[in-house]
């Protein structure tokens, strides 16, 4: 079995060893434009040595922000500071990668240090949010969404496959569909947030229809060589897990036969009171079962950050990813401190530039 720092290849892309960068939203644009903050951001991450960084939650259309502040790929103008990020990724010797979503009826929202909570009706820096159904998420997302029409829904989807045609342009080589979190996507797999009578609501064949077409619809943009990923929430922790789970493998098996090369499993978040039970490594054995009863590779994030434990989750082939969020905040050298950690090889660990991994070589010998 690999281990941590083995590459991973999937599809025409090698990455070079298991660690990602989850997507990390920074609530630092205007207008949906990358700015200085995204490009030295991500370039730290890229240069600390993970094998894939993925990008944020790039919105698909400006109605699809969680914040106003989020960064998006509607227009062709926002391409090229992606490509500025995404190049900045690549030199750096990992593969660039980017999470396209919409927030559905959890977007116009103020950023999380500034309330985290819907943006009032009346204040002109909000909008007006969609979903499958008129059901606001409750607690501090208080705002009812509109309805979705099937006009809507067609436009979104296109809004995916625009976007996805941005991204491939703009140089990534790892698109991720955000269907976790309660937003756009995961809302429509939930009954939660679906109560549609037409064929996009009731049974699970029928809330994944919204999933499954977005993804069949981007494939055929997204070149083949390069992987097709999403993030699904697969677990609510509400007390139904099972009957969630199953259905998520379900939906899994569909998407994997519209052409989904990988799953990073998440949370669904489509209800606020949900009983997380947070604590180290808490997703694995959901991960685990995921992996093993779709047959897709697998990744996952939430509370790892030991690198023996990473490096056991990979070994014993629970996991083909580990996706790093917080510990990467932490510590963007966080694989080179891995690499000490697990005294891998030299080749190993020297993905850090040769500016700082000549000095930290030459002194950790002596
Ligand atoms: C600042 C921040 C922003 C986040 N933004 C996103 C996002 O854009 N897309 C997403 O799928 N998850 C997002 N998440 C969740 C992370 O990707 C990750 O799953 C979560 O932080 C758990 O992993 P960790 O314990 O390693 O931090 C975000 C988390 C943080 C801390």
């Amino acid at each position: 079995m690999p281990s941590l720092f083995d590459p991973f290849a999937l599809k025409g892309v090698t990455i070079r060893n298991r660690i990602a960068v989850s997507p990390m939203c920074q609530y630092m644009a205007k207008d949906g434009f990358l700015n200085e903050w995204h490009q030295v951001h991500y370039a730290t991450l890229a240069r600390g040595g993970a094998g894939l960084v993925v990008v944020e939650a790039t919105a698909v259309s400006p109605e699809g922000r969680i914040t106003p502040s989020d960064v998006g790929l509607w227009s062709d103008a926002h391409v090229e500071g992606f490509a500025s990020v995404a190049k900045a990724i690549k030199d750096a010797g990992a593969v660039p990668g980017i999470q396209i979503g919409h927030a559905g009826r959890k977007a116009s929202a103020n950023r999380p240090w500034e309330g985290d909570d819907h943006i009032p009706s009346d204040d002109p820096r909000g909008w007006r949010t969609i979903a499958p159904s008129a059901i606001p998420f409750g607690g501090d997302l208080a705002k009812v969404p509109e309805a979705m029409t099937q006009d809507d829904i067609a436009r979104v989807r296109d809004n995916f496959v625009a976007a996805a045609e941005r991204a491939r342009e703009a140089g990534f080589e790892w698109l991720v569909l955000h269907f976790a979190h309660g937003y756009l996507g995961q809302s429509f797999l939930s009954a939660y947030s679906n109560q549609r009578e037409d064929e996009y609501g009731g049974s699970v064949e029928n809330r994944g229809r919204f999933l499954v077409e977005t993804l069949a619809a981007v494939r055929k943009v997204w070149p083949e060589h390069l992987p097709l990923t999403a993030r699904l929430g697969v677990i609510e922790f509400d007390g139904r897990d099972e009957e969630t789970l199953s259905e998520s493998i379900e939906l899994l098996r569909r998407l994997k036969g519209e052409g989904l090369d990988l799953v990073d499993v998440s949370i669904g978040f489509s209800t606020p009171s949900a009983q997380v039970p947070w604590g180290p490594n808490f997703m694995l054995p959901v991960a685990e079962r995921v992996r093993k009863e779709t047959g897709l590779p697998g990744g996952t994030s939430w509370f790892i950050s030991d690198p023996r434990q990473a490096d056991a989750f990979i070994r014993e082939g629970k996991l083909d990813l580990v996706f790093l969020g917080r510990p990467m905040l932490e510590n963007p050298n966080w694989p080179y401190a891995a690499a000490r950690k697990l005294g891998v090889d030299r080749a190993a660990w020297a993905t850090l530039a040769a500016p700082y991994a000549h000095w930290l070589d030459r002194y950790r010998a002596a």
